[in-house]
């Protein structure tokens, strides 16, 4: 079944609208789904939270933790078919569509606040054109994050005798036996599914290019999911995962990323959200990092767009809330502080233009100049590991045969790469 019919049946039995009012107080409450529970993208979110209770709102929280948002969206369902979906809620990409169809988001409450901020002239089309639903923006985009992050910790790299980031898988894999024969991690990585699929994107980005990504990872084009190319990535996967860390399987992301931090393992590869955990470590890029692309990805961004939705509220009083979380979201002062803290870039486009205007760090300036030029070069692609290229259900299908290619020491490339057409069809 299409995922839209799925979501659609799935509350069509519900009555949307069951619970009462929100909490009464002078100006109204809303409250905010999201993932951001890690030291690093707390602090992120608590700017928010602070300018929306400045302006008189009350902030409920709806945090709920696992990295991914895996299951921040099941409690999201279960909310929604209960009728009662908060008021605001981080969904992104493509589900976003899916969520819109439903009826249950509204198309009405971010009208004004869009023309009135000028949302279509500060937004790349792309990224609007994900927030929107029949024209109408449903959701506010938050940041930009990139995926195919190598982070590196210089001090560790020195004393295993690297002595410079690698730039190719064999580079790579060098500086993973000198990290190993030193005593260190090679690789800080947490075995969670999202996180084995992270690591498996900027593989596939690195040994197949931009076309091919875009082939099998996006278009799911058949023969480019079972192709030789395919097989390849699936072959470098497993040897990248020889430098995994024996104790990561289950971890939390910001716990692998600790261990890089502290100096226990040289490398992670992530999502730039690793770098609200150096952040809060008091952590300079470039001088106790740093940040390069996953080798041989530097001419391209797996990007990732954060947004907002808003639901439909009985209460119509929450829709000043839902307002004034978008309006405070695009504003410049938000995009500055929000991804100085989540390690992200802004939204906005005269922002990304000028970023040594606000004080960004090195490695945000370059993902700010990568994004740009990718925008143009055909480089920026959007990341199936977080939900921007795919519907959940396909996700799911590269999850599942992705985590146990890796688990299964008898796993066979080619078998894994014709599990990945079969089950990304069947999901489709
Ligand atoms: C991503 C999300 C980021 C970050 C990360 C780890 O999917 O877009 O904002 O939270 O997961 O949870």
């Amino acid at each position: 079944m299409h995922p839209t019919l799925r979501l659609a049946a799935a509350i069509s039995f519900a009555s949307l609208f069951s619970l009462s009012a929100q909490a009464a107080d002078s100006k109204g409450s809303v409250e905010v789904v999201h993932w951001w529970t890690s030291g690093g993208e707390k602090a992120a979110v608590d700017v928010l939270k602070a300018q929306v209770e400045k302006d008189g709102f009350t902030w409920k929280d709806g945090a709920v933790a696992g990295g991914g948002g895996a299951t921040a969206m099941t409690v999201l369902k279960s909310r929604a078919v209960a009728g009662n979906p908060p008021g605001v809620a981080q969904i992104k990409g493509p589900d976003i569509q899916d969520w819109a169809a439903t009826g249950l988001l509204d198309p009405d409450v971010l009208k004004d606040v869009a023309k009135d901020e000028k949302w279509d002239g500060l937004l790349d089309k792309k990224v609007a054109d994900t927030v929107k639903y029949d024209g109408d923006y449903v959701a506010v985009p938050v940041n930009i994050h990139r995926i195919n992050w190598l982070w590196i910790n210089p001090e560790v790299f020195k004393k295993a005798g690297i002595d410079k980031a690698p730039t190719t898988l064999e580079e790579f894999y060098a500086a993973g036996d000198k990290l190993k024969a030193a005593g260190f991690i090679p690789l800080a990585h947490g075995g969670q599914p999202w996180q084995d699929s992270t690591v498996f994107e900027s593989v596939v980005l690195s040994v197949m290019g931009v076309e091919g990504y875009k082939k099998a990872l996006v278009e799911l084009d058949e023969k480019a999911l079972t192709g030789p190319e395919m097989v390849k990535a699936l072959t470098e996967l497993k040897k990248v995962a020889t430098y995994m860390d024996p104790d990561g399987k289950g971890q939390d992301w910001n716990l692998e990323a600790a261990k890089v931090i502290n100096g226990k393992a040289g490398m992670q590869i992530m999502g730039d959200w690793a770098k609200s955990e150096w952040t809060l470590a008091k952590k300079t890029a470039g001088k106790d990092y740093q940040c390069v692309a996953f080798p041989g990805t530097d001419k391209a961004f797996l990007y990732n767009i954060d947004s907002l939705v808003v639901f439909k509220q009985k209460d119509k009083g929450t829709a000043a809330g839902q307002q004034d979380i978008a309006r405070k979201v695009l504003g410049e002062d938000f995009q500055k502080v929000f991804s100085i803290n989540k390690g992200s870039i802004p939204v906005r486009n005269d922002m990304l233009a000028d970023m040594g205007k606000y004080g960004f760090d090195s490695c945000a300036q370059t993902a700010a100049k990568d994004f740009l030029a990718d925008a143009k070069s055909g480089g920026l692609q959007p990341s199936m590991a977080h939900n921007m290229a795919t519907t959940l259900a396909v996700q799911g299908a590269f999850f599942d045969v992705v985590t146990n290619y890796i688990n299964d020491p008898k796993a066979d490339p080619a078998d894994a790469a014709k599990k990945l057409a079969a089950a990304v069809n069947a999901a489709k």
